[in-house]
């Protein structure tokens, strides 16, 4: 199953792009120096159901998804049968489009907080357009904030406070440059699962909070029970707006996203990624009452019209249900769990895939320490030579087979062993062969 060569004009491609693109990817999580650099393909010619191709025409069975936005599986069918008819139709004009309307509908009837949906082309968009409508709604200035949530300004203004506000949210030690330091105090944290530290950042800006955004699950990091209805809570208390930000939760944990998973509602949500598998698409939705305020705002943007995004998301929701996709992503999401915690025991080793098994996320034991590193290091590495795109973060699809979870422990048969036998032997690194992988981003976000 090795692959016999390495990825070598992917690499040639991504030497140039480093001359040419700043940073050579538009998203962080795309970089191959993320995963194990010199191995791990940074371009795909092409791809298909859960497999991409390299420029080298090396195959990879995908675990990643497209950072999760790929819920059906790469050019699925139907998706792709819709987007290629509104092309016939026409992609833009100088008016709107109907399908506006319809996807509207679709969202209102699917999604348990939306009275009314405003729409964009991505996660980050979507989150400043929910903090700016929160934020005019409650003619307050302060984003309290837990996880991710893109990198606009608001968000990155985290880090005016210190360089380190965002280290466990999302990567650490980044600058806040070009951020106009008039920005300071306006976006502060708060930690998952810790009621008490929300609290405390409620009463220490006692009427001041705009709103509360957070991710209701991430990967392993669960809410514990009572979290999720103690910050709705908190939220009422204080006239603060609740946004959920539902850009990897939506269209994967549940058809109606974490919301409806875990019954606690939002003012507010945002989604992106899996909405439209693949295209370009964005939404904020929510209660009317405050979304209502978005017609006196100034939010607009030319490609938020596009109707391929638009078609894209609704023939995805449509498919979803008309598959239930959903059910079988969680059953596949199970046996993914089960059979790689089986064959991580049966060598002895301390790792666990947890989460909900739709967002699944492999977690190396704290008992390992330091070592956690070159664990994932050594598994990426020794997966990505045996033609797997995979890391530490699992979103499976709907394209994935049973079949393909075969693959997956028969490698797992070959590495897990090594692995072992590398940490009795103390010697990981010195069985990384490429340079260490650098932090994409601390929770596994894409
Ligand atoms: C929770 C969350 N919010 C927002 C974003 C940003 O979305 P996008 O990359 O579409 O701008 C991401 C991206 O990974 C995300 O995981």
């Amino acid at each position: 199953m090795e692959h016999t060569h390495r990825p070598q004009r992917s690499n040639a491609a991504y030497a140039r792009a480093l001359d040419l693109i700043p940073g050579g990817t538009q998203l962080i999580s795309r970089r191959p120096q993320l995963y194990a650099p010199g191995l791990t393909p940074p371009y795909a010619a092409r791809s298909q159901g859960a497999r991409f191709w390299d420029l080298d025409d090396n195959g990879y069975l995908d675990t990643m998804m497209c950072v999760g936005a790929a819920i059906l599986g790469y050019g699925d069918e139907a998706v792709d049968a819709a987007v290629i008819a509104q092309i016939g139709r026409g992609t833009a004009s100088s008016v709107s489009s109907p399908l506006e309307l319809e996807l509207a509908e679709e969202l209102v009837a699917t999604i348990p907080c939306a009275e009314m949906v405003r729409y964009c082309k991505g996660g980050g968009e979507a989150d400043a357009i929910a903090v700016r409508i929160a934020r005019a709604y409650t003619g307050r200035e302060i984003a309290l904030f837990c996880g991710y949530h893109g990198w606009q300004d608001w968000y990155l203004a985290a880090n005016l406070e210190s360089a380190h506000v965002l280290d466990s949210h999302l990567l650490p030690g980044i600058q806040p440059r070009g951020v106009p330091s008039g920005l300071q105090g306006t976006a502060l944290p708060f930690a998952y699962n810790d009621l008490a530290s929300l609290e405390a950042q409620l009463d220490r800006q006692r009427g001041k909070v705009a709103c509360i955004i957070l991710e209701a699950s991430r990967g392993a990091a669960l809410p514990a029970p009572g979290f999720l209805a103690g910050v709705r809570a908190l939220a009422d208390a204080h006239g603060a707006v609740l946004i959920f930000d539902e850009v990897v939760t939506g269209f994967r944990l549940a058809p109606g996203g974490a919301q409806e998973q875990f019954g606690v509602l939002p003012d507010l949500a945002t989604y992106a990624k899996a909405i439209s598998n693949g295209y370009a698409m964005g939404a904020v939705v929510g209660r009317r009452e405050v979304m209502q305020v978005a017609a006196e705002l100034f939010i607009s943007s030319t490609y938020w019209s596009d109707t391929i995004g638009l078609v894209a998301a609704l023939t995805t929701l449509r498919e979803l249900r008309r598959r239930d996709a959903l059910n079988y992503v969680g059953e596949l999401g199970k046996a993914f769990r089960e059979r790689f915690n089986a064959a991580a025991a049966a060598h002895g080793l301390r790792l666990r895939a947890e989460g909900l098994p739709q967002q699944l996320a492999i977690v190396a034991d704290a008992s390992y320490g330091d070592e956690r590193r070159s664990i994932k290091d050594f598994y990426v590495q020794e997966m990505t030579r045996r033609g797997f795109f995979t890391s530490f973060g699992v979103n499976l699809c709907a394209a994935h087979t049973t079949a393909d979870l075969d693959l997956l422990d028969a490698a797992w048969d070959e590495v897990f062993p090594r692995l072992a036998a590398a940490l009795v032997a103390g010697d990981l690194g010195a069985q990384i062969e490429t340079t260490p992988s650098v932090d994409a981003f601390k929770r596994q976000v894409g």
